[in-house]
Formats: C-alpha cells, sequence, structure tokens
C-alpha cells in the first residue's frame, strides 16, 4: 500500500474546457458514483490512465492534462479518435439521424466497413442513444444487436458536448488494447483507475456480453495480478467492481470501500436497483 497524505483540496491537473459531459450511455457508467471516485482519488498523480475506458465518466469529470483512454472495443476507440480529429464530420452525419424505428434498423444493418470514420462515428452515437437502455452489445460475428429502444424524445446530437468531447480529447492517447498493455506504458506516481466489467453478483442478475468474448473470473485474476505489479512500481490504483466475496479475499491487502450504486443492466425491471459496489485503493 502507498501512504500519501490526503490534503482537504484535491489538487488535479486540470484544463479548463467547457464541461464536456460522457457522450455515450454506457453500461457500468460512473456517473451514480461519481462523488465517491472523486472523494477517493489521490492527492497527486502524474498521468491518468483509463484501461476500461467505456462512456469516461471519470475522465470527463476531471478532465486531466495527460490521459491515456483504453479500451478493448474497437469501435468504441475508433468513435473518441473520430471525434477527437473531425467533430464537425460526426455532426454532420449525425444530424442526418432520426428517432424512428424503421430507421434504427436500416443503420443497424449497415456494415460498418463500408462506412467513412465520421459515419462510423455517427451510427455508434445514434444506436446508443436510441438503443434499448444504451446498451452495447455484439453477436458472434461481431455485429451490433441491440433492439430499439423506448425513449421519450432522446437527444441525438448535442453539437456543443461534442464540440467540448473533442476539445477535451486533444493530446489524449487513446488505443484500442486489452488492460494489460498498462504494465507497459504505466510509471511510477500515474494514476490508473481500472473499471472492468462487474463480476456478476449472480448467474444471471448481471451483463457482461459487451463483447464477442466476456470478461470470466479468469480476466478478473490476471487483473489482480497487473494490479499487484503496477502496486510494486509505486503507481496509484483505483479499481471498482461489484461487492463479491471474491473481491474482498483478492484485495485484501488494499483499501476497500463499500457504495451503493443503483444498477440498471438487467433486463428485468424488478431486478433493478441498488446493488454494493467497492471502491479498491492501494492508498488511503
Ligand atoms: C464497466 S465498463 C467501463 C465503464 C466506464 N467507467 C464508464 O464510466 O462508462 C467496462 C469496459 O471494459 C471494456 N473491456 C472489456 N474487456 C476488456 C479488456 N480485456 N481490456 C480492456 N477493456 C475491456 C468494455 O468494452 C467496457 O467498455
Amino acid at each position: 500500500m502507498i501512504s500519501v497524505v490526503k490534503q482537504n483540496v484535491v489538487e488535479l491537473p486540470t484544463a479548463s474546457f467547457d464541461s464536456p459531459k460522457p457522450f455515450l450511455k454506457w453500461v457500468g457508467g460512473k456517473r451514480q458514483l461519481m462523488d465517491h471516485l472523486v472523494a477517493a482519488l489521490p492527492a497527486h498523480f502524474n498521468r491518468y490512465f483509463e484501461p476500461f475506458v467505456g462512456g469516461g465518466a471519470l475522465f470527463f469529470e476531471l478532465q486531466p492534462v495527460r490521459a491515456f483512454l483504453w479500451d478493448s472495443n474497437e469501435e468504441l476507440i475508433d468513435t473518441y479518435i473520430t471525434l477527437r480529429d473531425d467533430v464537425e464530420g460526426v455532426i454532420r452525419h449525425l444530424k442526418r439521424h432520426v428517432y424512428q424505428k424503421e430507421h434504427y434498423y436500416e443503420v443497424r444493418a449497415k456494415r460498418v466497413s463500408r462506412l467513412s470514420p465520421q459515419g462510423r462515428a455517427a451510427r455508434m452515437i445514434f444506436l446508443n442513444r436510441t438503443g434499448f437502455n444504451g446498451l452495447y452489445r455484439v453477436n458472434q460475428r461481431g455485429e451490433f444487436n441491440v433492439p430499439f429502444g423506448r425513449h421519450a424524445n432522446p437527444r441525438i446530437c448535442n453539437e456543443q458536448n461534442l464540440r467540448a468531447v473533442s476539445k477535451s480529447l486533444i493530446g489524449v492517447d487513446l488505443r484500442a488494447t486489452s488492460f494489460e498493455a498498462v504494465l507497459k506504458n504505466a510509471r511510477k506516481g500515474d494514476f490508473i483507475y481500472l473499471d472492468p466489467p462487474y463480476i456478476p453478483l449472480s448467474k444471471t442478475s448481471n451483463f457482461v456480453a459487451y463483447q464477442k468474448h466476456g470478461f470470466g473470473l479468469d480476466n478478473q485474476e490476471v487483473l489482480a495480478d497487473v494490479i499487484e505489479q503496477l502496486d510494486q512500481r509505486g503507481c496509484y490504483i483505483m479499481l471498482s467492481n461489484s461487492d463479491v466475496p471474491w473481491m474482498k479475499k483478492r484485495y485484501r491487502k488494499f483499501h476497500i470501500e463499500k457504495v451503493s450504486a443503483s444498477r440498471n443492466v438487467n433486463s428485468k425491471a424488478t431486478a433493478r436497483g441498488h446493488v454494493g459496489e467497492l471502491i479498491v485503493t492501494n492508498y488511503r
């Protein structure tokens, strides 16, 4: 465990932009836990790494200057890259989309390889904002298969936010890669926030099929090994996951805080509700 002196005010290396917000609704999105996460940050750190970036809620909250945002979902990372490099092109494409069932299924059926990067990014944002529950789910062939969602007047194109997002991504290292890559890049004093797909609370209760290949306990075990190596190196680690006995046992040498958040990842409405989550840090 690293010991850091906590100050009353957390000093963050931030840049000043219009405040960008996550532009995707992402399963496991961290907006509800934000106050707990911010309160659990180390007082100082060098560079910011988020190897399971998803919707990037903590990144957008902090806007650290030197950031590495990675995820194994290539389409997601391509969307970040295109938004950073040509936000006006993405906005132009996004404005062509309408909230309408037939249009949704037409867009969903499009071969992404035939679209321009701007068209692909706009498709991803459109499907995310109008599909069921903001899920990202693909079939065995890697095709997006989330059904049309019922929303009251969904906002498909928030131009102002997309421009703010684009600015906040300038200079950010965006990579489609698996989380282990962090071992090759992180150095002493860097901060690494890890928010992997959650360990299911029961066999049916949780949604982990973000990708063709799920994230099983074997992956959680590899992640725990990676975290130990980063700890030895002197990195600051913060990890969020569900409150299950395996977590408490595997991370017993670290500091564990229990928090509560409402989850919306089960298709049965009755199964939605408050679940326990853990925030693990190697400092206090
Ligand atoms: C719980 S979500 C992250 C949510 C994010 N913190 C947010 O605020 O939206 C987990 C993410 O891990 C990604 N992922 C799954 N397996 C991965 C792997 N092996 N390496 C890196 N990312 C992975 C998924 O694509 C998904 O975006």
